[in-house]
């Protein structure tokens, strides 16, 4: 099975390649290619079909993205071009060329504001940039490849692994450098480790070759439920019991509003994953275990 992988040297990217299975034919790419990789710009949405159509891949797997939150507010054509016109140039061409293509995306295409869990059917009411344009890539999905089932997204939240930029280490770092710390205690989601993603990616589409059907849309985090400031503890004390901190920081919770941020991100984003798992028939691991194994393979 050949396989295109976008956003091959970022944190998820860097994890399916770790993790990938056996049987798979792997054409992997960042923006300026090298290391193995193939240059491919999501902003350049010729190149994005042009490469479908050379290569015919079996599966377009997309975890590229721009994927900052806050820089988005200022950027709004680039990130709409990546992340919303990439994944419609790839449906496209799949339409016309074959192949199937599993789009990554957000929990922040969520307004937040229901209070409770979302399932995969909500409507979409994205607050930021960065998720509408995310939003509009689902929605390209949907529209052309819906019909056919050519076309998976799958919806994530607030993704760590043990290399890259995420939260968790830039917490070790914040862990490392200061005495205290104020974290924001009033966002609630789930973290999900690259680990645990990778394999739920994975299983997507080793499902598919098993001729599984899969639903046009899945939800994958890891188990539980934290704001900002539990993972931010969390990270402090597994990393004390790991040895990678001699001392932690005091961890103070505060507002969204004693931490104002370009854009505005949803309050209460926690994806429902419970039908998502049992299609994949895979066990949730709680964030806290999932966080302590990310840590643990942080590289020296
Ligand atoms: N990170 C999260 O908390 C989070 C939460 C929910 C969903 N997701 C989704 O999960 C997926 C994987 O995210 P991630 O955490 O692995 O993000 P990441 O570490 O930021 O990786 C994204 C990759 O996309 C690349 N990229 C950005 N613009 C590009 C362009 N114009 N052409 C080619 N490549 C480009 C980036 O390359 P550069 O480094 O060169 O920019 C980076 O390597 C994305 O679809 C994201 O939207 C992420």
């Amino acid at each position: 099975m050949k396989l295109l992988l976008t956003g091959a040297a970022g944190q998820l990217g860097r994890a399916l390649i770790d993790k990938m299975p056996p049987g798979v034919e792997l054409l992997a790419s960042s923006r300026h290619g090298g290391d193995g990789l193939v240059a491919l710009d999501l902003a350049d949405l010729k190149a994005c079909q042009q490469i479908v159509v050379e290569h015919r891949p079996d599966w377009v797997l997309n975890a590229g993205a721009y994927t900052a939150v806050d820089k988005a507010e200022a950027e709004p054509g680039l990130a709409h071009a990546v992340n919303g016109s990439a994944p419609r140039a790839f449906a496209e061409a799949i339409q016309t060329h074959g192949g199937r293509l599993l789009q990554l995306s957000t929990d922040f295409v969520f307004n937040g504001e229901q209070g409770s869990p979302y399932r995969v059917d909500q409507s979409r009411d994205p607050l930021g940039v960065y998720g509408a344009s995310k939003a509009s890539g689902e929605e390209a999905v949907e529209e052309l490849l819906g019909a056919s089932g050519q076309g998976v997204v799958l919806r994530t939240s607030w993704v760590m692994g043990p290399v890259g930029k995420n939260f968790a280490l830039t917490m070790l770092r914040l862990h490392r450098e200061r005495e205290e710390l104020g974290v924001v205690a009033d966002q609630v989601g789930c973290p999900s480790s690259t680990l645990n993603l990778a394999m739920a990616c994975w299983t997507v589409i080793t499902s598919s070759r098993e001729g599984m059907e899969l639903p046009p849309v899945l939800h994958w985090c890891d188990g539980g439920v934290a704001s900002w400031y539990d993972v931010s503890v969390a990270v402090g004390e597994l990393a004390l019991d790991l040895g990678l901190l001699e001392h932690a920081a005091t961890v103070n919770p505060i507002s969204s509003a004693d931490y104002p941020t370009p854009a505005t991100r949803p309050g209460y984003s926690l994806l429902d994953c419970q039908a998502s798992r049992q299609v994949l028939q895979l066990e949730a691991q709680h964030w806290r275990s999932a966080l302590r194994d990310v840590l643990k393979s942080i590289p020296n």
